[in-house]
């Protein structure tokens, strides 16, 4: 077990002397990772810090507002930049999963380098983790996916990067988020990319809205029965939009509709995980709710394989 306090002290006292006078734009997301990663940083510079929320457009329902609460919550007070429709139209037509990550990496670092031109700042700051870095491979390991935040970089970037968690797995950065009182140490995981890697083929308004409507049902089933205590709350659980359409009935009227896969997972850190073994009654009451109140879905499936084989996003 680490330190948790020494280790706070010690990034501090490295970043503070690193970054000097100069200034650094901050890309949070609200998610546990970015927000305890900011929050290092901020002790260490304070005002020369410019936390910014970049919204995606891939985002769940809601998301955006609820980010920019937690974050002013917890002390970080955000300028909120809209870049969903650039970030939806450099995607159109992309289909390859790895190339999906590029576009939005890229897309990432071009509009922090706009902020960061514009704020005069030159370090950017991310919170990024052990995993990340992992999984996107370097000479000894094989990339298993481009993470957005490492191998989705560009190669030449202006900005050079703080990332105060690098060393961490996300177990650990919980513990440092709690010490630090974050209040969204136990939230679950979201990818930087997004929604986008849970729509498997190309991404467009249509699809996005119908994966924002089919992962707040199961965001929402799943909670409370864990609320209830009728199950422990998964380390992870969504859904994902997948690119075949199937034959159903809906009253005596055939439907050829989207399919949904829901994805639930146990795990620690990310890095393997099993299944998560849910009731079916719990299941059977997404995919009705799903069904129902989503029409243009007409079939729910659930993944039953872990990790390895499989990852924890479908791409
Ligand atoms: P996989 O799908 O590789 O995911 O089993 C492991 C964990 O990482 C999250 N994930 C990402 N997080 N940028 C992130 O910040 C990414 O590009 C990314 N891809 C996957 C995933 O949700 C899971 O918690």
């Amino acid at each position: 077990m680490m330190d948790v306090r020494q280790f706070i002290e010690e990034k501090v006292r490295e970043i503070k002397k690193r970054v000097g006078r100069e200034k650094a734009v901050a890309a949070c997301s609200g998610g546990v990772d970015s927000t305890t990663a900011t929050i290092i940083v901020k002790r260490a510079i304070g005002d020369l810090l410019v936390p910014v929320f970049v919204d995606t457009g891939l985002l769940r329902e809601g998301e955006s507002e609820e980010t920019i609460k937690t974050l002013k919550l917890n002390g970080i007070d955000v300028r909120y930049v809209d870049a969903s429709k650039r970030f939806i139209r450099a995607l159109k037509g992309v289909r390859d999963p790895e190339e999906k990550r590029r576009v939005i990496g890229r897309m990432f670092i071009r509009v922090f380098e706009e902020i960061a031109e514009e704020v005069g700042a030159s370090f950017l700051v991310q919170g990024t983790i052990a995993p990340d870095w992992i999984e996107s491979g370097d000479r000894m390991r094989d990339r298993i996916k481009t993470h957005h935040n490492v191998a989705g970089l560009p190669k030449h970037m202006k900005l050079k990067l703080i990332e105060p968690l690098r060393e961490l797995y996300k177990d650990e950065v919980r513990e440092v988020a709690r010490h630090l009182g974050i209040s969204v140490a136990e939230r679950q995981p979201f990818p930087g990319p997004g929604l986008a890697v849970r729509i498997a083929g190309e991404v467009n308004k249509e699809r996005l809205e119908l994966l924002r409507r089919a992962s707040r049902i199961v965001e929402e089933e799943i909670e409370n029965y864990a609320a209830k205590g009728r199950i422990a709350k998964p380390w992870q659980y969504f859904a994902v939009l997948l690119p075949v359409r199937t034959t159903g009935v809906h009253g005596d009227i055939r439907s050829y509709g989207y399919a949904v896969a829901i994805r639930a997972i146990e795990s620690s850190d990310g890095m393997s995980g099993e299944y998560s073994k849910l009731p079916h009654e719990l299941l059977e009451k997404i995919s009705i709710r799903i069904t129902n109140e989503v029409k243009e879905i007409n079939r729910v499936v659930y993944d039953i394989t872990n990790k390895p084989p499989a990852t924890i996003e479908w791409e």
